[in-house]
């Protein structure tokens, strides 16, 4: 393989990331430090310790990313980052480390959407890994992450066109949610899967909002029928009334069956329908939610009824990592797309209008 060697690092949310990626493809190393220990007692992110604990970490990922892929920052031919979607405190942290790096050696910077890296990880190949063909345009991409939900048309690299968009919730926040609702740890999506893989009875019924006409999405109504429906399993069990006694680890099992079992069929009918009109040739998938078995599977059996190439990344890369920003980042790079030492954070940076 050839093409650009790239120090990619991704710091936006919860993960500090940091890879060298070959020619948009290729990993060499691909290290993450999780803070998902550090947040699991509040439940949920704190912005604050987030940003704290990229600048305590992000140091040492970068020397273990490095040292895995057996270079120093002399060899790479750019350093790319995530500017945005993201918070804030977060994302300057991997930004400033990413001018220092560029500045200090001389290095052109490449600003990435941390949104694209999740398309472009299905480019990825492990350091080893046989090669396979690349997705082919036109694609459908679904990306299903804790705070973003969306589905685009792309008809070449870095073109992408809006297809539909979560109008509340994102897909990772609702199993989130829920996964609280079961009293189960966070974060939820990982405990639901887990949980659902043990349900021996699969007649728990969730609503689907199915926003028919559009390729939107909506999730805040599953998580209110949620909430009446634990509630109503509690009642059945005789435990309502008693927030300190948990429902039986069975009927948690058939309740987090039946919410993944609503998410899959609307993630998967809808990205199957935007894909037979967009006459795709292939579909790819990514965001931490596209790492839940119950959605490959699905996804992977209909993909192939459509006669549609289906390219998902390995759990590890559809949750947040560097390698991703680096695979985007090529094609930036290649375009001949060139950051200032001003590059900023943008919060709210978006990826495609419709
Ligand atoms: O992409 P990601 O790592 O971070 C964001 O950019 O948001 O996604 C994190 C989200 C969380 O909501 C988490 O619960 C969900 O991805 N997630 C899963 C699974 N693994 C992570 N959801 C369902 N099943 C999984 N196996
Ligand atoms: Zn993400």
């Amino acid at each position: 393989m050839s093409g650009p060697l790239i120090l990619a690092i991704e710091s936006s949310c919860d993960e500090t990331g940091i890879a060298l990626v070959e020619g948009g493809r290729r990993i060499h190393s691909n290290v993450v430090a999780s803070q998902v220990a550090l947040h699991a007692p509040t439940g949920g992110i704190v912005p604050e310790v987030a940003a704290r604990a990229h600048l305590r970490w992000i140091l040492p990922v970068l020397d273990e990313a490095l040292a895995d892929a057996g270079v120093t920052v002399a060899d790479v031919d750019a350093v790319a980052v995530t500017h945005g979607p993201g918070l804030a405190g977060s994302l300057l942290v991997g930004i400033n480390t990413a001018k220092t790096i560029a500045w200090v050696h001389g290095k052109p910077l490449v600003g990435v959407n941390h949104l694209e890296g999740h398309v472009y990880a299905a480019w990825l190949l492990d350091p080893g890994q046989d090669e396979r063909p690349e997705p082919v345009f036109p694609l459908v991409a679904l990306v299903v992450s804790g705070g973003h939900t969306f589905l685009v048309e792309m008809r070449d690299h870095l073109e992408y066109r809006l297809l539909g968009q979560t109008v509340d919730d994102a897909a990772g926040e609702a199993f989130d949610k829920v996964g609280r609702l079961l009293g189960l740890g966070y974060p939820g999506g990982p405990e639901i899967q887990r949980s659902a893989a043990a349900a021996t009875s699969h007649d728990a019924e969730f609503p689907r909002a199915w926003l028919r006409g559009s390729f939107d999405f909506s999730f805040s109504g599953l998580k209110t029928a949620a909430r009446r429906i634990v509630d109503t399993a509690r009642a059945e069990e005789g435990i309502a009334g008693t927030p300190e006694v948990a429902l039986p680890e069975s009927r948690v099992a058939e309740l987090a069956w039946g919410f993944q079992d609503s998410v899959t069929d609307v993630l998967v009918s809808k990205t199957i329908r935007a894909a037979r009109a967009a006459n795709a040739r292939s579909i790819v998938i990514g965001g931490g939610v596209a790492a839940n078995a119950a959605l490959r599977d699905r996804l992977t059996r209909e993909a192939a009824g459509l006669g549609v190439a289906l390219a998902i990344p390995r759990p590890g890369l559809c949750t947040d990592n560097g390698a991703m920003i680096g695979a985007a980042a090529a094609r930036r790079f290649e375009a001949g797309e060139r950051a200032g030492l001003d590059l900023d954070a943008r919060p709210s940076l978006p990826l495609a209008a419709r």
